[in-house]
């Protein structure tokens, strides 16, 4: 199978480039951040301190996250329920960010993803996934763009789904879970040695996908 990783901060336009260049290829796009944000709807939801390492512990035994791919398009389920919608909230974004910092909420979800790419040829993209989910993948690569131009993007896609908020708080929002996702102590955001990094700052989106479909063409 042909493993690509992608990973990189909120906002470079992972998720959107990811399942672009997956369609031109023809592999699964797999969103990993889909799985730790279920995780964090479920401790919203339950009134669970997102914070908390022991009462998400606790509360594991009790979760089932599950992919399922409708015309290639990736449905993430709680407990049976598909949450897609629920789980691009901003307050789900933080709570995500949270309990991805819990070393057992990681080891939960990681066989998850490791057997979605044994078995398909995917782009997977997320924080950790060349450097730990799939350190063999054929094609790694490190999409980042600036902090203003990220926010920038996710502003505008809050906005269209009429979500009420001003870019500043987006902006301190994505600073904040910056910080957090590369400075946790376990399979914090960085570079995988044997990454290419691929900035998208001044790049349209039609660039990134073509860059990056280039890339992964090259390395097949
Ligand atoms: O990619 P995203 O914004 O949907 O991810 C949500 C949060 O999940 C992000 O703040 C960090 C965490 N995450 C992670 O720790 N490891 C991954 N492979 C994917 C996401």
């Amino acid at each position: 199978m042909i493993n690509v990783a992608i990973d990189g901060p909120a906002g470079a336009g992972k998720s959107t480039i990811s399942r672009a260049a997956a369609d031109k290829l023809g592999f699964i796009y797999v969103d990993t951040g889909a799985l730790y944000r279920s995780v964090g709807v479920y401790a919203l939801r339950n009134g669970i301190d997102t914070k908390s390492r022991e009462k998400l512990k606790e509360a594991l035994p009790k979760i089932k996250v599950e992919l399922g791919f409708k015309d290639g398009v990736q449905h993430v389920f709680l407990n049976g329920e598909d949450v897609s919608d629920e789980i691009r909230l901003p307050k789900s974004s933080m709570a995500a960010s949270d309990v991805s910092a819990v070393p057992e909420v990681r080891s939960f979800l990681f066989d998850l993803q490791r057997n979605i790419a044994e078995k398909n040829n995917c782009i997977m993209d997320g924080r950790d996934i060349g450097t730990v989910v799939l350190p063999n993948a054929d094609v790694k690569i490190f999409l980042t763009a600036s902090p203003e131009s990220r926010a920038m993007r996710r502003y505008k896609e809050l906005s269209a789904k009429g979500a009420a908020v001003g870019y500043e708080e987006v902006l301190s929002d994505l600073k904040e879970r910056d910080y957090n996702d590369s400075h946790r102590k376990i399979a914090p955001l960085k570079p995988a040695k044997d990454s290419i990094t691929v900035d998208t700052t001044l790049l349209s989106l039609d660039e990134s996908i073509e860059k990056i479909t280039d890339i992964i063409r090259e390395h097949m």
